[in-house]
Formats: structure tokens, C-alpha cells, sequence
């Protein structure tokens, strides 16, 4: 899963850069993304990779920021310690008023939306998670943190897809007027069959 994953990014960056794979150069953000090596300011193709058991997805914007995260679904309940270190009061409230498994489903994609921002801002686990706010369906996400430069808390448009029936994906870009358009491709059982998601 991670050399495929990292060999499909390279081949969508090389296509979308116009530039041979193997000359595709990379460099690490401080809060540690990676991104392509550029001269000055933001590289004109930014991206993001996520892997998880049985899916990986990557995200390309062209200079804004963007972030991807996938989960594979699971109907263990999660930990109370892992939800309160996770959601807001808000999130939680919500959560309880759901039935057990509706619960379960609802946590894994309120987790990837979350975590989506904080890659498309670069920075991670380095920022509590409680503090991103990202509702439960396709609506602006909103970084209530202080230690967040103020332009980086507001203007992430965040998206959530369930590609097969065991992952959800969630993808964040830093703008709220461009389309965010998936393209599932599944590497088995051919490398061939690829379908949009919507
Ligand atoms: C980046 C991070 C969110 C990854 O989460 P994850 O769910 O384990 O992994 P995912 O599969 O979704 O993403 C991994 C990919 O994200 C990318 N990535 C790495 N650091 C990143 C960052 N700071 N921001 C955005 N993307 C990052 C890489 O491409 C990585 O793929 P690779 O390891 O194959 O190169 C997490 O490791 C993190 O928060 N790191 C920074 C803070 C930190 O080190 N905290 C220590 C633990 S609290």
C-alpha cells in the first residue's frame, strides 16, 4: 500500500506538473508536509497523500492548500478516552443523541474531516483536533485555535465521500469557491476500471 500510494502520487504529479516522475523534486513544510521542492512561495501543485488498510487517496490542488484522510470503517464502538480527546462538547452531544453503530459511523467521518484540515494546514496532530470544527456534512470547516495564524482558521472547504463500503474519505482545500472533483480509481482486481465517485 505505501509504494503504491507513492508511486500514484508521483505519476499524478508528473502528469499534472508536465515534468518526468524522476525528476519530481519534494521538500518537508515545517509542520512537516510534504510538498514539491519550489523556489519561492507556494509550488503551483500542492498535494496529500493518506493510506489506510485497503485504500489510498490522494489529493491535488493547484496552489491552494489541501488536505485528504481515509479511515477504514469499523463497528467497534470507540473509546470514550478517544472521543473526548477527538470532538468538541458540541460533537460529543451530538453523538449521543445517535444509536450505537450510527454513532460509531458518524465518529470515523467527523475524525477524517478534522483530520483533512489539519494536513491541509500542514500541521497535523500538532493541533488539538477538538478545536476544528467541520460539521457532519459537506460545509466550511473552521479552526478555533490560537496558536493558528487567523488567515489559516476560516476557509476550508471540506468534503466527505465513502468510496467502497469499508472507507470513508474526506478531503479539505483551502478555498471555498473551487470544485472538489474525486476520481476513484481501483487497483484491484484490474488496474483498468477507474469511476467517478459522484
Ligand atoms: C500527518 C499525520 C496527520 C498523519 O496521519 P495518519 O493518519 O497516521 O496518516 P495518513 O495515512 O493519513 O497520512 C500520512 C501521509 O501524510 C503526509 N504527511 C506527513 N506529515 C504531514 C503533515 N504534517 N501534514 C500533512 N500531511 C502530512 C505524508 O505524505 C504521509 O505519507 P507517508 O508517511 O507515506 O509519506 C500525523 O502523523 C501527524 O499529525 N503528524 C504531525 C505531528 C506529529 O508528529 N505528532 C506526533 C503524534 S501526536
Amino acid at each position: 500500500m505505501f509504494l503504491a500510494s507513492h508511486a500514484a502520487l508521483r505519476l499524478a504529479l508528473a502528469t499534472y506538473r508536465g515534468t518526468p516522475a524522476h525528476e519530481l523534486a519534494f521538500e518537508t513544510g515545517s509542520g512537516g508536509r510534504p510538498e514539491l521542492a519550489w523556489s519561492s512561495g507556494a509550488p503551483p501543485i500542492r498535494f496529500n497523500l493518506t493510506h489506510t488498510p485497503g485504500l489510498f487517496a490522494v489529493s491535488l490542488t493547484r496552489r491552494v492548500a489541501c488536505g485528504v484522510d481515509a479511515e477504514r470503517l469499523s463497528t467497534r464502538a470507540v473509546d470514550d478516552s478517544l472521543l473526548s480527546a477527538v470532538l468538541s462538547p458540541l460533537e460529543l452531544a451530538r453523538l449521543d443523541t445517535l444509536a450505537r453503530n450510527e454513532a460509531t459511523a458518524a465518529f470515523h467521518r467527523l475524525w477524517t474531516r478534522k483530520e483533512a484540515v489539519l494536513k491541509a494546514l500542514g500541521l497535523g496532530l500538532k493541533v488539538d483536533p477538538r478545536c476544528v470544527l467541520v460539521g457532519d456534512e459537506d460545509e466550511l470547516a473552521f479552526v478555533n485555535d490560537p496558536t493558528v495564524e487567523p488567515r489559516s482558521r476560516t476557509g476550508w472547504q471540506v468534503r466527505t465521500f465513502q468510496p467502497t463500503p469499508d472507507h470513508v474519505v474526506s478531503v479539505a482545500i483551502g478555498s471555498v469557491t473551487e470544485a472538489l472533483r474525486p476520481l476513484l480509481i481501483e487497483l484491484e482486481p484490474t488496474f483498468e476500471a477507474a469511476r467517478r465517485l459522484d
